[in-house]
């Protein structure tokens, strides 16, 4: 992983490592291995490294955006159930100040009242909801290209 070239960063938190085997008819068929590759042939399109992290744990991507995201051109995060109540999530893209997409696969406006609330989005760029892991693509694209004009 080059240091000088330009990097986005991808992270997903928890139950994201199921992505495909987890409640499919929901999140579809795609693994999160899927997700990185399909991410990281859009980035490269424009020349841009992804760094990928996924932990079940809110704490260990706090201290992966604070150790890469200062220098990230742009950051994806899907933070799974934590975008409903992780206020230190919030807090550490508050402080980092960075293009920033939240990506939810399934529309959570159309499911549980607790899903609605999404604390991280007074703090992030926009949202890509419901769209399925094609969210993830149109992330890059919009980070990419359209923020980069
Ligand atoms: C999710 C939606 C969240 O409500 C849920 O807890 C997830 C996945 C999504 O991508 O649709 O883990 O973030």
């Amino acid at each position: 992983m080059g240091t000088d070239k330009p990097y986005l960063l991808l992270l997903n938190g928890p139950n994201l490592n199921r992505l495909g085997i987890r409640e499919p008819g929901l999140y579809g068929t795609d693994t999160l291995q899927d997700v990185v590759s399909r991410v990281e042939a859009a980035a490269a399109e424009y020349g841009v490294l992804v760094r990928s992290f996924q932990s079940n744990a809110e704490g260990d991507l706090i201290d992966f955006l604070q150790a890469h995201g200062v220098h990230a051109v742009g950051i994806i995060i899907n933070p799974g159930a934590l975008g409903h109540y992780g206020y230190s999530l919030r807090d550490c893209l508050a402080d980092l100040q960075r293009p920033t997409i939240e990506v939810h696969i399934s529309n959570v406006h159309r499911r549980e009242a607790f899903r609605h609330q999404l604390v991280l989005a007074p703090v992030v760029t926009g949202q890509i909801v419901g769209l399925g892991t094609y969210g993830y693509e149109l992330a890059v694209h919009y980070l990419l290209r359209e923020l980069r004009k």
